[in-house]
């Protein structure tokens, strides 16, 4: 019998997070919140979603509260009044439409956002880095490390005081966090930093012990990881299991209930030397090796990848035939959409019951606003 879509409408259960289904929207930046609060039009757009049926969404990258969190203009922030009375907002319309909510919590760190923006304060990141031999803003001092772990705390028990159901702290794609993990752009011989991807995990860990203590036991918290970097998209923080247990098992263990594990295409397996070209992706070996819950990601529901639509090709709707037979084998707990739900809010119902017409696909001009 071929998988079918029931598959994904079967709800889960995360301490006292109740999800109606696996479908999660991903996390996707907008730059469109104006003077970084989000506002009626963003509010608009996430109620959409959440009425479109989707379980979980998590909101695009929103950054704590230091100087240079953020690296493009419109990027919401996640402190002061205005934004966070305007999150309150979000999560307020999201609830009214049945949904289920995380606000994304980023620091950019020495990465740059598109259009040669600079923030007024001089950016940082753990030893200066944006790569291997390429210089960019400051290393972090003693003061500077602390400062940022608290920032994460704060803004995970705002997420909460909000009313937000989780959160998820962004801790891949080579931003801060991401970082520090990368031997590539670690290169501190202090606390936070060393030979080990344990050592170099020291911060992420802080963070979510921090974090956990200001949520309290039960609060769900997402970390998202991955090992591609928009830096390099070859990278890879962890080249075994064995490895990958030392990265990932002390975040779990630090307070991250959930690892969000980034890929580009969910069907790539991440040690195919050891269990062939069908085996395990990062969130099945995250799974298998931490007993974490897991959320996956990459081109769900379209025929190209992300980083070949940010160049301009367009991606047409595509079957789940293959993702089914995935969740059936239970790689893997939830799914993450990503641009199949800017193209189409009501992907999850059309997915569901088939009638409604096929999902759109996506281009890369459907960024310009909000819809
Ligand atoms: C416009 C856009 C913005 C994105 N912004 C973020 C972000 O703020 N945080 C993040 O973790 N990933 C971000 N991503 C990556 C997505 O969360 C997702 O991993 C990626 O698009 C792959 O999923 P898809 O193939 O379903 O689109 C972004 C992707 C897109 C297309």
């Amino acid at each position: 019998m071929s998988a079918t879509n029931d598959l994904l409408f079967r709800p889960l259960t995360i301490g006292p997070l109740e999800l109606k289904n696996r479908i999660v929207m991903a996390p996707m930046t907008r730059n469109l919140a104006p003077e970084g609060a989000p506002g009626p039009a963003n509010a608009a757009y996430y109620r959409r979603r959440a009425e479109g049926g989707v379980g979980l969404i998590i909101s695009e990258g929103t950054v704590v509260d230091r100087p240079a969190s953020r690296n493009q203009p419109g990027i919401p922030f996640f402190h002061g009044e205005a934004a966070l009375a305007g999150w309150r907002k979000v999560v307020e319309e999201v609830h009214a439409a049945g949904g289920r909510m995380a606000p994304q919590l980023w620091h950019t760190g020495s990465t740059l956002g598109g259009g040669g923006w600079e923030p007024e304060a001089p950016v940082e990141s753990p030893s200066g880095l944006l790569a291997p031999g390429k210089p960019r803003g400051v290393a972090m001092s003693e003061e500077d490390v602390a400062d940022a772990i608290a920032a994460f705390a704060k803004a995970a028990a705002e997420a909460k005081r909000l009313g937000f159901d989780t959160v998820e702290i962004h801790g891949a794609h080579g931003y801060l966090i991401d970082e520090f993990f990368w031997s590539g752009t670690n290169l501190r011989a202090d606390l936070w930093g060393g030979p080990t991807i344990e050592a170099r995990s020291r911060f992420a860990v802080e963070i979510l012990r921090a974090a956990r203590a200001a949520v309290g036991p039960e609060f769900p918290i997402i970390l998202r990881v991955s090992q591609w970097k928009g830096q390099d998209y070859a990278a890879r923080l962890a080249t075994s299991p064995e490895e990958m247990t030392r990265w990932l098992a002390p975040l779990v263990e630090a307070g991250a209930n959930v690892l969000h594990c980034s890929q580009r295409r969910f069907w790539e397996p991440e040690f195919p030397e050891i269990d062939g070209p069908e085996g395990l992706n990062l969130a099945g070996w995250a799974k298998k090796l931490t007993g974490a819950t897991t959320i996956s990601v990459g081109s769900v529901g379209l025929s190209g990848e992300f980083l070949a639509a940010f160049r301009g090709e367009a991606s047409e709707s595509a079957g789940i035939e293959a993702l089914l037979r995935r969740m059936e084998r239970e790689e893997f707990d939830l799914i993450a959409v990503g641009r199949a739900l800017i193209s189409d809010p009501d992907w999850a119902a059309k997915t569901r019951d088939g009638k409604s017409g096929a999902p759109k696909g996506f281009e890369r001009a459907m960024l310009a606003e909000l819809v």
